[in-house]
């Protein structure tokens, strides 16, 4: 079996963490018999600096000729002056819109060496795991009207929509249902329901899709976004699946990603299309670019879900999360998850650690 994978470093410590994954990547195919062509593709900023704009046409003509992407991170300071329909995380909302993926799956589980690496108590973050199912291709960032217009006296009016139509509703819910199935068979949907209609829709929606497709079986709660930001916090391990609105999905992913310590740790695929893309959730944190101490985790841990979902490879998935395990429980860490008597690690260090031990683990 031979598969295609467009590789898309991308910008900041994206291209570091990015040759760590690509490795770990290669080692899983080798061991477990099956094929990776890896082809590279130029995006975001160094994709401006190159071509003149965030994602060119052979950038997405090879995404869709591919059986998956796994993606870095896209952005930095450089390009932050430029207009909002050139900057580099164009690229990345131009990607999902057109690969259709619309379900942005984002486990936050929490690896017990890491329970008080958190800034929360280690009692409360403890034996968290959960799964943020996030809306993708709808919602207020793709919502017409948007845009910033001058207005007679001088001043200037912005607008942002936030739309969302029966079916977008009725297909993320069902992802969020089917997820549940897998796991702890709870779901919370997440809305602002006492303001927005629009995610009166949502939950009106959602309530339907339970009853009427046959996911009785599934606990179903709904929750206001406010009050579900500080429950994340106070108490973590109340949620199993979490499904919520593209805005809502980016806001309370980054909280709970410090559930498990660092952002530096979280893997996410977005799914929907016939090609599934895979990214961590961290940005290009261009502050530590380049100076081998970015934690290339949430990568590898990406590429475990493209395995997974993807590639159908469920051991080699296996196998990297629990050498990843290892790593930690023997005491290595990056930069954003340093504890005391830690022993701190630079990023193609962590890298070699994880492989070394997918290679251990072997038979
Ligand atoms: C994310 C990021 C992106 C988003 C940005 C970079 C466009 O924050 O994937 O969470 O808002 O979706
Ligand atoms: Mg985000």
């Amino acid at each position: 079996m031979s598969y295609k994978i467009a590789v898309l470093p991308g910008d900041g410590i994206g291209p570091e963490v990015m040759r760590e994954g690509t490795q770990v990547l290669n080692q899983a195919a080798k061991l477990h018999g099956f094929k990776v062509e890896l082809e590279e593709g130029v995006v975001g900023g160094a994709s401006i600096d190159a071509h003149g704009k965030p994602l060119t046409d052979s950038v997405l003509k090879l995404t869709k000729e591919s059986n998956a992407v796994l993606l870095g991170a896209m952005g930095g300071p450089k390009w932050d002056g430029l207009d909002y329909s050139i900057r580099p995380e164009r690229a990345l909302l131009a990607l999902r819109q057109e690969l259709g993926l619309f379900a942005n799956l984002r486990p936050v589980k929490l690896f017990s060496a890491l329970a008080s690496a958190s800034t929360l108590k280690k009692e409360v973050v403890e034996g968290t795991d959960l799964l943020v199912v996030r809306e993708l291709t709808g919602g207020i960032y793709f919502g017409q009207p948007k845009g910033v217009t001058k207005l007679p006296d001088g001043t200037e009016r912005g607008v942002n929509t936030e739309v969302y139509t029966t079916p977008e509703i009725e297909r993320i819910a069902v992802v969020a249902f089917e997820a549940a199935r897998k796991r702890r068979r709870k779901v919370t949907s997440v809305d602002k329901a006492n303001v927005l209609e629009v995610t009166e829709l949502w939950r009106k929606v959602v309530t339907r899709v339970h009853k009427e497709k046959g996911y009785d079986d599934i606990q179903l709660e709904h929750v206001l976004v406010d009050n579900c930001a500080m429950q994340l916090i106070r108490d973590p391990k109340q949620f199993d699946v979490m499904v919520t609105t593209n805005m809502f999905g980016d806001i309370l992913s980054d909280e709970a990603a410090m559930l498990t310590g660092s952002i530096g740790m979280l893997p996410s695929a977005s799914l929907g299309g016939k090609v599934g893309m895979y990214e961590p959730v961290h940005g290009t944190a261009p502050d530590i670019a380049g100076q081998d101490k970015a934690n290339p985790l949430a990568t590898i841990l990406t590429v475990a879900m493209l395995l997974r979902h993807s590639l159908d490879q469920n051991e080699a998935a296996d196998r990297i999360e629990r050498a990843v395990e290892a790593v930690l429980n023997g005491g290595y860490r990056t930069l954003d998850i340093q504890e005391k008597d830690c022993r701190p690690v630079g990023c193609k260090e962590m890298g070699r650690l994880v492989r070394e031990k997918i290679e251990a683990s072997k038979g």
